[in-house]
């Protein structure tokens, strides 16, 4: 393990294809070297909220979010701790009873719709990524998706699309996109960015591997 771990940032709409972006760069590494952290397993804890009342939650909204405990998370990763991460179950609007423990990897790409809007998860970046796509076409992959995965109606997707998704996106996770290094569009779709990303990525991992060895000589 190398002296400090690599951290990736890639925002995005919802349903602008984060997830596949990630997937695409994590399967041009060994699986000891990326860890995946969801800032969505980070909604705020609800369980004292019943089924009803969480329905209404406005899971858009950054203050959703309890960031504090996923930046504790990032600087225990980055001293090479390891931690319990939580669990989320979209289906109950809230984080599960579990958690899972994870250990630090050399790359750590934190992926979310909001992780460019609070300025102590960017500091903790070393490359941010904005997966940019079309509004048409994400609503046609959240429709498809909350309705297989999340155990969702059309009505009510429709309905959290117009009344909180959108204009959230519009409010807080458009106005990120100027914080990116790199704007992908199309997400994993686009296998050129997805390159470039990962030669980085992998360009970052020797340099930082000669300098623990340059280090560990002059010792
Ligand atoms: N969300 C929800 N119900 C919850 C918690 C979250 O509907 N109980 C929704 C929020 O409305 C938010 C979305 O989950 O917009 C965030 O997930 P999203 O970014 O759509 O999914 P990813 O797979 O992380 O990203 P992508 O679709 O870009 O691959």
């Amino acid at each position: 393990m190398q002296d400090k771990p690599v951290v990736i940032g890639v925002a995005g709409g919802s349903g602008s294809g984060k997830t596949s972006v990630t997937k695409s760069i994590c399967q041009r590494f060994s699986d000891k070297t990326i860890l995946v952290i969801e800032q969505d397993y980070y909604y705020k804890d609800q369980s004292d909220l019943p089924f009803e009342e969480r329905l209404k939650t406005n899971y858009d909204h950054p203050l959703a979010f309890d960031n504090d405990l996923l930046i504790q998370h990032i600087h225990d990763l980055l001293n090479h701790k390891s931690i319990d991460k939580p669990v989320y179950d979209y289906k109950v609007h809230n984080r599960s009873k579990e958690v899972i423990t994870v250990e630090p990897k050399d790359v750590i790409i934190l992926e979310g719709i909001l992780i460019l809007e609070d300025p102590r998860l960017v500091d903790l970046m070393d490359i941010k990524v904005f997966v940019d796509t079309d509004a048409d076409l994400r609503i046609i992959r959240r429709l498809l998706r909350d309705i297989k995965d999340r155990g969702r109606s059309l009505d009510s997707v429709i309905d959290q699309y117009l009344n909180s998704v959108r204009p959230m996106h519009l409010q807080f996770v458009e106005p990120t996109k100027r914080y990116a290094d790199i704007i992908i569009p199309e997400g994993g779709e686009n296998h050129v960015a997805i390159d470039i990303m990962a030669t980085k990525i992998a360009d970052i991992l020797s340099k930082n591997k000669e300098n623990s060895l340059n280090k560990s000589i002059e010792k």
